[in-house]
């Protein structure tokens, strides 16, 4: 990113959050930022409302919070809309969930009843394991994108939105990898006229997106907006994306944990991983298909950070296992556990446990919402294409052909900032010391 970037311009028009999918994680961002507006809750786990950021040295005391800084969208401005397969509006689809208390729930339920979804784009090719009638009926998948474009349009009108942004928050696709159809802009938009198999729904919704101007991000791991033909008409057309997987529960664990062994040298035997959880995604997740998809997701994230071509002494013989199983009596409340085969000194084994009893849509209802205002500054900034700064988010982070994925957690937090510093205008830090550097 260059440092003469633009600034951001209006942030006073209201904005509008479209999710593909009205599940936990949406109904839980949703109820949730209704619940702040209304002063019923605090929005804690999210980068863009609670944290600070500090600007030139130490001693010049200027720590602003990020959404001041930058000028972020106001989450009074915030304006809903939905997809889903199944037809429950946002409250009957978070009472499924399970994910709030009732006495969380009931408050913001007014609010809720009013999210109706609008018809999906499906094709139970891609989730085996869902089935609903809230179908688009057009069976041409150039004819779908175009259907969905109109929603885009009827929704920013109907709710008075003057931008929008869209976060994939739907089930995970199959694994794919990416077809001669997904290589240039061309062959893209032939295959939606072709109905080319190749082509899954979350795609035609990203396609749909770029085409409007809306910036897009993928929350979940299958093939959506990362390959060739999206990313570039995505930079063609001055729209910012970014991908993908959420980082929550266990991957977030696994990506503090790790750079911080690495960086005391400590060397890695094997590293176990499993998870027992219950809510819809998990029984989606059951399928091998599905789940192969999650698994590439999660398990390219120790090699990038651990480098065992750097350490092979550490880390050439690393074992690393990753299992999702899907266990109905947990529901929404994950266990994730982790058994990591350490090595220190004289090659001496040690073992570390974690279990780690969390709650996959808290988790990942604040990334929804930082991800919609910063994909939302990216493009009031004049950035387009793929948002490497954003990596924070995502298990695996889209980048640009060439470049590394970045998994580590602190240098992408520092990255984020730092991106966030040269878009508010100011300069970026490198935390050297201030007579160290000379600056003072
Ligand atoms: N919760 C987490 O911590 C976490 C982390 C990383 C990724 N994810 C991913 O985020 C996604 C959403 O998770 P969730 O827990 O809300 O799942 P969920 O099953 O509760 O909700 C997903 C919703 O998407 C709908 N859907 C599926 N295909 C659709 C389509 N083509 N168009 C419109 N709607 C469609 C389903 O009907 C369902 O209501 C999943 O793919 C999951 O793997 C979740």
């Amino acid at each position: 990113m260059s440092t003469d970037t633009k600034q951001a311009n209006s942030k006073n028009g209201k904005l509008l959050v479209l999710t593909p999918g009205l599940g936990a994680i949406s109904t839980t961002f949703i109820a949730g930022v209704e619940s702040i507006r209304r002063g019923l809750a605090k929005p804690i786990g999210s980068l863009t409302q609670m944290q600070t950021i500090r600007l030139g040295q130490r001693s010049e005391k200027r720590n602003p919070l990020i959404k001041d800084f930058v000028n972020l969208t106001p989450l009074e401005k915030l304006e809903f809309g939905a997809w889903d397969v199944i037809e429950d509006n946002a409250y009957e689809a978070a009472k499924l969930a399970n994910v709030l208390k009732v006495e969380d729930l009931e408050p913001v339920a007014d609010f809720m009843k009013e999210i109706e979804p609008m018809s999906a784009v499906f094709n139970q090719d891609y989730v085996k394991r869902l089935n609903g009638p809230n179908v688009k009926k057009q069976t041409n998948k150039m004819e779908l994108a175009e259907a969905l474009r109109e929603d885009i349009r009827n929704k920013m009108k109907e709710t008075g939105s003057e931008r929008a942004v869209m976060i994939w928050c739907g089930s995970t696709e199959v694994f794919q990898h990416p077809s001669e159809c997904h290589s240039t802009i061309e062959a893209f938009e032939q295959g939606l006229k072709d109905n080319d198999k190749a082509i899954a729904p979350s795609q035609i919704y990203a396609y749909a997106a770029i085409k409007e101007g809306v910036p897009y991000a993928n929350g979940a791991p299958n093939l959506s907006a990362d390959f060739k033909a999206l990313e570039q008409l995505a930079h063609n057309n001055g729209v910012p994306i970014a991908g993908k997987d959420f980082k929550t529960g266990q991957t977030l664990m696994k990506t503090i944990l790790a750079p911080g062994f690495k960086s005391r040298m400590l060397g890695i035997e094997g590293w176990f991983s499993t998870n027992i959880l219950g809510n819809r995604d998990g029984e989606i997740l059951d399928d091998p298909d599905s789940f192969r998809a999650k698994e590439v997701s999660k398990s390219g994230v120790l090699d990038t950070i651990l480098q065992p071509e750097l350490y092979p002494d550490l880390y050439e013989n690393l074992y690393h296992k990753v299992r999702i199983n899907y266990y109905p009596p947990r529901g929404d409340e994950k266990e994730g556990w982790d058994n990591i085969d350490i090595v220190g000194w004289m090659e001496y084994p040690m073992q570390i446990k974690v279990d780690f009893l969390c709650r996959d849509s808290i988790l990942a209802a604040p990334l929804v919402l930082d991800l919609a205002l910063l994909l939302d500054l990216a493009k009031r900034s004049g950035q387009s294409g793929i948002q490497e700064w954003l990596s924070f988010y995502f298990k695996s982070p889209q980048v640009v052909e060439g470049h590394i994925q970045e998994h580590d957690i602190f240098i992408q937090h520092f990255r984020l900032k730092n991106t966030l510093r040269i878009l508010g205008g100011e300069k970026p830090l490198t935390h050297l010391s201030e007579n160290f550097d000379g600056s003072h």
